[in-house]
């Protein structure tokens, strides 16, 4: 069945701390956005893309995939789960959404074949995830000592895609922002309402590009890739 995947790239990118929102930073001839975008359209099943952008965005309308059918643009909000709540609006008719971050251009084919194969049969979603690997220590209140290690076997990094049912993301996104719960991303939304999505093991260089060195992360990660 068809998926209309919602990019939220409506953030300033303040970590970055960049002349302009890290969405737009370039890797050789194209910005992080573009690669994000996409990503998402290697799979066939991904028939739309609904991009957020910052109500004061002056960069989209520059990009070749500007005049693109099947992407359309929203107004983002002042939260991540605004603008995906934004994006979520305009999907239109279909059951299931993919949320991917524009600052994610790393995702690989693979990952995304996975995430849509693993997830179908599931009535709640699911998002990839990489397993932890360093040893994870919780801090004492006070936030300068140790006081214990965290039993990391249980412990995955969340990473997006995340891929839910459109119905049940709404419901679940609007309800934890009108409770005024912390979501971070969309499976915080259907965790606050009491439902579970599946862990897709995905492909740790899936990074976020979050602070300045994580460009050249990127830019290795795909490069590699592509030779
Ligand atoms: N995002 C968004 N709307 C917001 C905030 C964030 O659409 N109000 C998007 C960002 O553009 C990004 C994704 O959510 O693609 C992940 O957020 P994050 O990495 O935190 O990006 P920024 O908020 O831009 O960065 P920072 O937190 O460092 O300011
Ligand atoms: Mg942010």
């Amino acid at each position: 069945p068809d998926v209309i995947a919602v990019v939220p790239a409506a953030g300033i990118g303040s970590r970055m701390q960049s002349d302009r929102p890290k969405q737009y930073m370039t890797l050789g001839q194209r910005t992080l956005l573009e690669y994000s975008i996409a990503s998402l359209f290697t799979h066939p099943a991904v028939s739309k893309v609904v991009v957020a952008l910052h109500p004061d965005d002056d960069q989209f309308h520059r990009l070749p995939l500007a005049s693109d059918p099947r992407i359309i643009t929203v107004t983002g909000g002042g939260s991540r789960a605004d603008s995906v709540y934004a994006g979520l609006q305009a999907a239109g008719d279909t059951e299931w959404v993919l949320v991917h971050d524009a600052a994610r251009p790393c995702l690989h084919p693979d990952d995304l074949q996975r995430l849509l194969t693993l997830t179908a049969d599931s009535e709640v979603g699911g998002i990839l995830a990489s397993p932890v690997s360093d040893t994870m220590k919780r801090a004492l209140y006070e936030g300068n000592a140790i006081e214990h290690t965290v039993d990391r076997e249980a412990l995955w990094h969340a990473l997006t895609p995340q891929l839910f049912p459109l119905a049940l993301l709404k419901q679940c996104l609007l309800q934890a922002m009108n409770d005024g719960a912390t979501i971070t991303d969309e499976a915080s939304a259907l965790e606050y309402c009491g439902y579970h999505p599946r862990l897709i093991p995905g492909r740790s260089d899936n990074i976020k590009v979050t602070r300045p060195e994580d460009l050249a992360l990127a830019d290795f990660f795909l490069t590699r890739r592509q030779t």
